[in-house]
């Protein structure tokens, strides 16, 4: 199976290369090498690979810049998608493309079942699910993955790091932090992501499929747990969103449930809390090799 990644860099394309293995069959492409705005330059880098998969992991994704641009958010989330699903049709290669639990509205209190009805409810997760109909409407052998509250050892470049580092460095420099009660998500190693979707890839599965790690809990329950498997003797203080006062609405619920991974056969994703201490060993692992002496 020859695959190509677009997004190769970033906090999630990361681990999907190393899943996919490097190797001839693997296509790793950044930014530098392909924008998915580009028809043209995309069509001639994917075409003489000839891939059977493309995943594009591109978005432009910190929610609070989407309101302020939300042309770019158009642009690279909604047009970018359908570039991207324009060229696999051309050249007959499965897609998946990853999307977001924030095509929801949060309103509900069950987790989202992947023919629960979107209703976004800020810029981003508009610009996504229309990234979403785009893909599918214009290439039927597309299967979008929607996933959250994602954490990866690369870290996500287009926020500079993810919620994880966050917290572990407002810890380390505050001793205390305030956090939401009232937002409740499923939090996603994108070491666990990578491997499910290498798990479906090339299986034939197409439409809509959610991928997060099982389990689910508030943005201060995650904090806690942080806190709590990484010893940094930090604490976190209940607030809510109105006492926050962030200036973009976000989904008071967006946990997503697993329907279309058991209809299709695949395994389910661990409990995120095992998977955000598989996160912190593997952190202090890489850190601890850094900092050993190099010998010469
Ligand atoms: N992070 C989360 O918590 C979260 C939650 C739910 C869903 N998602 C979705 O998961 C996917 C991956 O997220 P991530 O955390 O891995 O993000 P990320 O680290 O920012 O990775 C995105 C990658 O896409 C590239 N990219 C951005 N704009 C592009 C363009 N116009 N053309 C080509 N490449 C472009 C980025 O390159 P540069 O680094 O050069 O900009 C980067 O390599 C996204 O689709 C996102 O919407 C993320």
């Amino acid at each position: 199976m020859r695959v190509a990644i677009i997004g190769s860099n970033g906090q999630l394309g990361t681990d999907l290369v190393a899943h996919f293995g490097a190797g001839p069959d693997v296509l790793p492409l950044t930014r530098r090498d392909v924008d998915v705005r580009d028809r043209e330059s995309l069509h001639a880098v994917l075409a003489p690979f000839a891939p059977d998969v493309v995943v594009n992991t591109a978005a432009f994704h910190k929610v609070d810049l989407c309101e302020e641009q939300p042309w770019t958010a158009i642009e690279v989330n909604t047009l970018g998608a359908g570039v991207v699903a324009g060229v696999c049709r051309a050249l007959g290669a499965d897609l998946i493309h990853i999307s977001t639990d924030y095509v929801f509205s949060g309103d509900g209190s069950r987790p989202y079942r992947e023919d629960d009805r979107p209703e976004p409810i800020n810029v981003y997760g508009a610009s996504k699910l229309g990234g979403e109909r785009l893909a599918l409407e214009t290439w039927p052998r597309t299967l979008v993955v929607r996933t959250s509250g994602l954490f990866g050892l690369a870290g996500a470049s287009g926020k500079g790091g993810n919620f994880v580092e966050t917290m572990l460095r407002l810890g380390r420099e505050r001793g205390s932090v305030r956090v939401v009660t009232d937002q409740k998500l499923g939090p996603t190693f994108t070491s666990d992501l990578s491997g499910a979707i290498h798990q479906a890839a090339g299986r034939g599965i197409h439409g809509v499929l959610h991928l997060t790690n099982s389990g689910q809990c508030s943005w201060f329950e995650f904090t806690q747990a942080i806190f709590e498997l990484s010893g940094l003797g930090a604490t976190v203080e209940p607030t809510t969103s109105a006492e926050f006062g962030a200036s973009v609405r976000r989904p008071a619920y967006s946990v997503l449930a697993h329907d279309g991974l058991r209809a299709n056969g695949l395994d389910d994703l661990r409990q995120w809390r095992d998977a955000l201490a598989d996160y912190l060993a593997r952190r202090a692992a890489r850190s601890e090799a850094r900092s050993m002496p190099v010998a010469v």
